[in-house]
């Protein structure tokens, strides 16, 4: 996709571009002056080449998926780190100081704005990778900018950036959102989900273990560690080792890295597993939101019936109950414990599914798309394919409930209401919608 693209419009590196010149010159060495003259002017070409595609930019122009995170990111210098202390800035008297990462995400955007409107210093980070279309995490990012949330540019396997982060703001809490999301990007970029949900999440974790005071961290999970669990609804202690894809096989692995933070160095973990979250400034990569750019384009869209013709189903949470439950995360979130790298005491560690409680069959939600935007769709029934989609999620949230507060309020035709509003404004516009 838009990997290949780079890597059709790549230059040819300096070494391929000598191997495949040497044959002439070679055979150039055998004729008279004009021949020398002509090998020379092709030496002369040949280096003006080389030093032009070796500038820099070119240079790191990424030509693998998988080396993605080779990209380099500007940070540092007074005026940005004047930034980033400004966005951190506490400006409520019991307010704390929090790292987001995955800022100019989904989730992470609305929980940013969350925050820092009552009154907490927020700081995101996040690499703008091209999972999906960037330009909305850039307009998301723009509408984080008016409320005075500034997003490093960077990535979190970068220990340098987030050292210095932790050098500049002494944060009190870390949200970390930042993640390869979606199931059947793994056919196409396996690595990615190493490097952001593994090698991220330790690299984070041990900036945060060294950090003094350590933060204490609360962090996505999904409820896709359930996998093809058929005991509903999904409970926190029920088994999480029967993983239907790479993604689900990283958070399942994140959640016993988590773990054992948690145990060895005193970090206070909280570990969130959602359930198929949706809203305005939502996924693209996500059915209800290529369903209702395809229902609008008059296409056909694909859906996906079990084994046996039976219902696939999600249990669908609103953003807005998301926030909530994050929020309600981060102020019941104590202290970790560890100073110095060492553990100093035993700290909290925590699981919560949040979800809605309540099911719906995919075929239940295109019905719905349909009233919302008055067009009927072209409704194409296929068989789930086996590449990391499960039949059915739904949440047990009674600890949540009992330890959070935690109470979802928006059902899946209210909270699509809200979504196709924000996605007509957004897409008609001219990209000038607000949340
Ligand atoms: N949306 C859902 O339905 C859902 C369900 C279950 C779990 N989750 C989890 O919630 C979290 C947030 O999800 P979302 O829906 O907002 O996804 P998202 O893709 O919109 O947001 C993730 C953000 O992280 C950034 N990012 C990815 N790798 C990074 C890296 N190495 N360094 C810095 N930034 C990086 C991306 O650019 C992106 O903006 C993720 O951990 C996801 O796995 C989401
Ligand atoms: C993450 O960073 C480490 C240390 O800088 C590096 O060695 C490693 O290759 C990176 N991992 C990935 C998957 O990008
Ligand atoms: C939900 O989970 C709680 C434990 O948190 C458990 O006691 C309860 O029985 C579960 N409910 C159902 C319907 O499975």
């Amino acid at each position: 996709m838009s990997q290949l693209k780079h890597l059709d419009n790549s230059p040819p590196t300096p070494g391929k571009f000598k191997m495949d010149k040497s044959p002439y010159i070679h055979r150039l060495r055998w004729h008279g002056s004009l021949a020398k003259l002509t090998f020379w002017s092709f030496i002369f070409l040949g280096l003006i080449l080389i030093f032009f595609f070796r500038s820099p930019s070119s240079n790191s122009l990424p030509s693998d998926p998988s080396r993605r995170s080779l990209r380099t990111y500007n940070w540092g210098g007074p005026a940005w780190e004047k930034r980033v202390r400004s966005s951190a800035r506490v400006r409520s008297r019991h307010g704390m100081s929090v790292l987001v990462t995955g800022a100019a995400g989904f989730v992470g955007t609305h929980v940013s704005a969350a925050l820092k409107r009552r009154g907490d210093g927020v700081l995101g980070l996040d690499c703008f990778n091209d999972y999906y279309d960037p330009s909305l995490k850039r307009a998301r990012q723009a509408l984080l900018e008016r409320s005075g949330v500034f997003i490093v540019e960077g990535d979190i396997n970068d220990s340098a950036l987030l050292s210095k982060l932790f050098e500049v703001v002494a944060f009190t809490h870390v949200m970390h959102l930042a993640a390869q999301a979606g199931v059947r990007y793994a056919m196409e970029n396996p690595g990615s989900y190493v490097h952001s949900n593994i090698a991220g999440l330790v690299n984070l974790l041990e900036v945060c273990k060294n950090a003094n005071p350590q933060p204490a961290i609360v962090w996505a999970s999904s409820s896709s560690v359930y996998g093809l669990n058929t005991k509903v609804p999904f409970s926190e202690r029920d088994r999480t080792d029967q993983p239907a894809s790479l993604y689900a096989a990283t958070k399942k692995a994140g959640e016993e890295i988590a773990h054992t933070y948690n145990h060895i160095y005193g970090l206070s973990l909280t570990g969130l597993r959602f359930f198929t979250v949706y809203g305005p400034w939502g996924r693209p990569d996500m059915a209800y939101f290529f369903f209702t750019r395809d229902i609008l384009k008059g296409q056909t869209i694909p859906i996906f019936e079990a084994a046996n013709h039976g219902t696939v189903a999600r249990d669908f949470t609103y953003i807005d109950d998301i926030v909530k439950g994050c929020l309600a995360s981060l102020d019941t979130a104590e202290k970790s414990t560890g100073s110095g790298g060492k553990k100093k005491g035993p700290a909290q560690l925590r699981v919560f599914n949040l979800g809605n409680t309540s099911p719906v069959p995919v075929s239940d939600l295109v019905t719905i798309l349909e009233r919302l935007l008055k067009v009927k769709a072209k409704r194409n029934i296929m068989k789930l394919p086996r590449n990391g989609d499960v039949p059915f999620t739904h949440a047990n949230i009674s600890s949540a409930q009992r330890e959070l507060g935690y109470k979802p309020t928006t059902d899946l035709q209210t909270g699509l209401k809200k979504f196709v509003r924000w996605y007509v404004s957004y897409y008609s516009g001219g990209k000038k919608a607000s949340g």
